[in-house]
């Protein structure tokens, strides 16, 4: 299959060298020739790293960088049977970039975005045949994240969206079928990771050391909220939860904080710019968690809960299957469980107590139940195994 990628950055080049190595002739196109050989520079790069680990052999990645048409020439397109493109985040541009686009390539070509926040009806709205267009949702860094979220349009055809999931899945990624709602499940479920932690600091209950300490020792995560934003980039995590939030038409579950808006607004972006939330210059002190357990429990707990109850919504209204929210919270971000095998740990009306008593004490409409919570707590159900809960 000749498979076509547009925009060579951070995405772009990491997807190239995933469809690269699976086999398919790859052109690789960027208006920008220093990204095109920074792209190139660094694929080659990865496929030696491969090859020390003994992950790839030498004959292989050869003959994967060789299937690598790196290229400033869109007229180059015109045999590819599948474009992805992963170019500036912005819609007009997209649009414009389709609409180019469908006039060169063959009428079968599937045309797919990499987008993460943009709706991607609106993309395919510019497409002559939007029912061959598609969301195919790679996460950072794509050689390494095995998840892939995969998104239909209204306007995409039926049959197509099952088509490249098998596609993505023979390049040994883990696809998920998702609906086109804001966030898709990875970035919608993961707010209250964020949100809450933040919330807990703001309202003085820990400092940041003490709830990076209760999630990732108690809890299990790789890195702890704050941590994390820092490695993000407070640019880059703030402007998501700012156009989720306007995307879910301003519900408060997805409400952004002052507290990460004066980060972003001071230019304290994280680790990139030695400051976030901690102190990255050389001499800096890190400073020291209260170990607290009940306290960590609590905070613990109430971010859970939080989590937990996004993903139940979404299942609630179909964004996903059971199964697909699983493996995206445990694929696509590396938590240590998935969030409905976690509510059956605890208990659904464990769950449910905590957001209750949230909601009970601070009247935010952010705490609310999901129904489908209330449901399996009141039918005394589990979320992926069908018998009785334990009585709790
Ligand atoms: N960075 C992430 O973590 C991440 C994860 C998933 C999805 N995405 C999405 O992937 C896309 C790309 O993100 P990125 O982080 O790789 O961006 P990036 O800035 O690293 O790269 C974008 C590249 O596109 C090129 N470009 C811009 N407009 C173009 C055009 N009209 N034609 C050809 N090339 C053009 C730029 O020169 C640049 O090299 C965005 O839609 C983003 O939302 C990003």
């Amino acid at each position: 299959m000749i498979i076509g990628i547009i925009g060579s950055g951070a995405m772009g080049a990491g997807i190239a060298q995933v469809v690269a190595t699976a086999g398919h002739t790859v052109r690789l196109l960027d208006q920008n020739a220093d990204a095109l050989q920074r792209a190139s520079s660094s694929i080659q790069a990865n496929l030696t790293k491969l090859t020390e680990k003994g992950k790839l052999s030498a004959d292989d990645a050869a003959a994967s960088f060789a299937r690598l048409r790196p290229t400033r020439d869109i007229g180059s397109f015109i045999d590819c049977e599948l474009v992805l493109e992963a170019i500036v985040e912005d819609l007009a541009v997209k649009q414009q970039l389709f609409r180019e686009l469908e006039m060169l390539v063959p009428p079968d070509c599937i045309l797919a975005s990499n987008t993460s926040s943009l709706s991607l009806a609106a993309i395919a709205s510019a497409c002559r045949q939007p029912e061959r267009f598609i969301g195919i949702h790679f996460f950072n860094p794509a050689p390494v994240m095995q998840l892939v979220e995969i998104i239909p349009a209204v306007q995409t055809r039926t049959g197509l969206a099952e088509e490249v999931r098998d596609l993505v899945q023979s390049w040994g990624k883990v696809p998920v079928l998702t609906k086109d709602t804001p966030g898709f499940i990875v970035n919608r479920v993961a707010r209250p990771f964020y949100g809450e932690a933040i919330r807990i600091l703001e309202e003085g209950i820990a400092d940041v050391a003490t709830i990076d300490w209760a999630l990732t020792e108690l809890g299990g995560f790789r890195m702890g909220p704050f941590a994390l934003m820092d490695f993000i980039g407070h640019d880059v995590n703030y402007r998501v939860t700012e156009s989720i939030f306007a995307s879910f038409f301003y519900d408060p579950r997805f409400k952004p904080s002052f507290t990460q808006k004066r980060l972003f607004e001071a230019g304290y972006y994280g680790r990139k710019s030695g400051r976030g939330f901690y102190d990255y210059a050389a001499d800096a002190i890190a400073p020291e968690p209260n170990r607290d357990e009940a306290l960590g429990r609590t905070i613990l707990h109430r971010v859970l809960a939080m989590l937990i109850n996004e993903a139940v919504d979404a299942l609630a209204l179909n964004v996903a299957s059971r199964e697909a929210l699983e493996l995206a919270m445990t694929k696509g971000v590396n938590y240590p469980k998935g969030l409905l095998a976690w509510a059956d740990e605890l208990g659904p009306a464990t769950v449910l107590q905590t957001l209750d008593a949230l909601y009970d004490e601070y009247h935010e409409d952010r705490y609310r139940a999901s129904p489908l919570l209330r449901r399996v707590v009141r039918q005394n159900q589990l979320f992926l195994r069908h018998e009785p809960a334990a009585q709790q």
